[in-house]
């Protein structure tokens, strides 16, 4: 049998001055106090202490030792109030010199009562102080986390946050990953304030079998004293690599889920290592010994509450990016989607974004302009969908690479083939009809002349078709073509009811003389029309207001600067710099890209001496091309030779 012996509590001190006759009088005979004579150095009990004096003059001369102390109450002993205004205000209570000890312990009494509520009241208040400081730090971090946008920046934040509130030395997160329905943990961030760390990102199994896994799999918090004394029965243990082999310790533990509004485990914060004082370093046992506490109730709330908070910033976060990420699809399928209408544009659209993003990033370099990311996003959603309007222009109009239409060449083929056969037809029935009239012997003495007349006409038919297919091709038309086409046109031929037709019909001859290009004015602006097509689409976008100006900067991509362009016409100072970047990139493109069927891709010096002539025409801006040539920005971007493309817009004549 062990008995256990009880230490007797410590009883309030009352102190008086050795000298003080008065107040020893007055406390003769108090049981429930410790009377005690004050001594120079000596402090009194922590308790707090009632000093009784009734000599002004000694208590003056050491007051500045107690002066403010909360826990020490003056009882004077004096039949008048002390002369000293500053000793005056300190005195919890006079009494009269002879006040009988029962009054005076009474007294006493009520001065510890009073020092004991002051206590409480200071104790409450700076708790309120705390709680009022913690949920404006919550609030603060709160607003913090929600403000970001960056996902990886946003787990530093939850990190490093979690930290801060709970004084924790070190600490991990880990993120719930679910890849084809195997959910694992991603050990995605770790910081410690006291050793260097070599982080490598890594998954694990979710099991029990380490705290992580543990808090994953339960949703629970786990809340450790000591990692190496863990309690009894716990399914997790404890890995010490990395303290054995950076010397760290690894003493009081916290880890607390991430969970969304849905109660989903999206991953969680495992804190390493409360501190007393978050400045210490823990570099050695001692220090971890000296310093380290374990995480409290307190603390727990804390990273609980920031947790939930977190989780919900990192929800918004990723469902931000998923709708970003969907978008960015949609996008991509769009343009491919209307570039596959011409495969002679195929990555055209990807290639001008690529470069104007790379010119935007040179005029950085250079010092000229500077693009917030938000304003880079715009211009790459602007080159990237600038000829977003040519869903919007005739397929046969948009692909067109010759003056006629693809199905044209082939009736002008036909209809020679038919003109040929009426010729010789038509000559064979000159020459029977000679036969009847003149005999055979007269005919065969002519016979030389009929066939001679036959190849005139036959090779007249072939210089006319040589002329059409030349014709046909877009490049400038030599002098007197269009009186030769107009010739071509007069002539007819009699078809299989002996009808006469024309060689060329009027819309062949309109087309066949277009001057410049494959194009005529109507199918010329039926293609410039994709820009107003651009806009008028992208305008049915709701944007964000980062990329508001999207559709404006795309509608100007064919505008210039010497106010030629399309479709407005608009003057430079109304020309955005993003769309400045763009045309120069699409023309650069356009010209560059591949190989036209009646011309070859230029080279880049060609294209670059082509941009240069419309830098000194006013067309193009020539501080942005400057950058454009001499930062080599075409070179950064990768051409693949099966994804040519060619602008159809611009300019097929160059
Ligand atoms: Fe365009
Ligand atoms: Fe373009």
């Amino acid at each position: 049998m062990t008995t256990t012996a009880t230490r007797p509590r410590p009883l309030p001190v009352v102190l008086y001055f050795s000298g003080d006759v008065a107040a020893r009088k007055a406390i003769k005979g108090i049981l429930n106090f410790t009377c005690a004579a004050w001594r120079s150095g000596t402090s009194h009990h922590k308790k707090g202490a009632v000093l009784l004096s009734s000599c002004e003059r000694t208590l003056h001369e050491h007051w500045t030792r107690w002066r403010g102390d909360e826990r020490l109450r003056v009882i004077a002993l004096s039949d008048e109030r002390f002369r000293d205004a500053g000793l005056d205000r300190a005195v919890y209570a006079y009494l009269p010199v002879h006040t009988p000890p029962p009054l005076v312990e009474r007294m006493v009494e009520n001065a510890f009562s009073d020092i004991r509520v002051s206590g409480m009241r200071q104790y409450s208040d700076q708790r309120l102080d705390e709680a009022d400081w913690q949920i404006d730090e919550l609030n603060r971090i709160g607003t913090a986390l929600s403000a970001e946008h960056d996902t990886h920046k946003l787990l530093e934040m939850i990190l490093t946050k979690s930290r801060q509130i709970t004084r924790a030395d070190a600490g991990s997160l880990y993120l719930v990953e679910d890849t084809d329905g195997e959910r694992r943990l991603r050990f995605v961030l770790a910081q410690n304030d006291s050793v260097a760390i070599h982080f490598r990102e890594s998954t694990m199994e979710i099991n029990p079998q380490s705290i992580a896994g543990y808090v994953a799999l339960t949703g629970g918090t786990v809340n450790l004293t000591d990692a190496y004394k863990l309690p009894r029965g716990v399914p997790y243990s404890i890995n010490r690599n990395f303290d054995e082999a950076s010397g760290y310790r690894t003493k009081s533990i916290l880890a607390v889920p991430l969970r969304n509004q849905k109660d989903e485990m999206l991953g969680l914060v495992q804190l390493i290592n409360c501190k007393r004082d978050p400045a210490v370093k823990l570099s050695t046992q001692a220090a971890v010994d000296a310093e380290v506490t374990a995480f409290t109730q307190q603390h727990q709330e804390l990273a609980t509450s920031l947790a939930s908070q977190a989780a919900v910033a990192l929800e918004n976060n990723r469902l931000v990016e998923d709708i970003k990420r969907l978008f960015e699809g949609f996008l991509r399928a769009s343009v491919i989607a209307i570039e596959t209408r011409d495969p002679t544009t195929c990555g055209h659209s990807f290639r001008v974004a690529n470069l104007t993003l790379g010119l935007a990033e040179a005029c950085e370099r250079a010092g000229l302009l500077h693009f917030t990311p938000e304003q880079m996003r715009e211009v790459r959603y602007a080159s990237l969908l600038h000829d977003f309007g040519k869903v919007g222009v005739r397929e046969d109009v948009l692909v067109k690479a010759q003056k006629l239409y693809p199905l044209q060449p082939e009736l002008v083929r036909q209809r020679f083939q038919l003109a040929a056969c009426a010729t010789e037809t038509e000559l064979l029935r000159d020459r029977l009809r000679f036969m009847l009239q003149h005999g055979p012997e007269s005919y065969l003495r002519e016979q030389d002349r009929f066939d001679a007349e036959l190849a005139r006409q036959l090779g007249e038919l072939a210089s006319f078709r040589e002329t059409i297919e030349k014709a046909n091709i877009p490049s400038l038309l030599p002098e007197g073509s269009f009186e030769r086409l107009e010739q071509i046109a007069a002539h007819s031929y009699k078809d299989a009811e002996g009808q006469c037709q024309p060689l060329l019909t009027r819309d062949e001859v309109r087309l066949l003389s277009i001057r410049k290009g494959s194009l005529d004015d109507d199918e010329r602006r039926q293609i410039e029309a994709h820009v107003e097509h651009t806009y008028h689409y992208l305008s049915q976008i709701p944007w964000t207001k980062d990329l508001r100006n999207v559709p404006q900067i795309a509608r100007a991509h064919h505008e210039k600067l010497n106010g030629q362009g399309y479709p407005r016409q608009v003057a430079a100072a109304e020309i955005p710099l993003q769309a400045r970047m763009i045309a120069i990139c699409d023309v650069y493109d356009g010209i560059t890209a591949c190989d036209r069927p009646y011309k070859k891709a230029a080279t880049p010096e060609q294209a670059l001496d082509i941009l240069a002539t419309a830098a000194a025409n006013g067309e193009i801006d020539g501080e942005l091309f400057r950058i454009f040539r001499e930062a080599r920005v075409y070179e950064a971007v990768p051409s693949n030779p099966q994804e040519m493309a060619v602008e159809p817009d611009f300019p097929r004549e160059v």
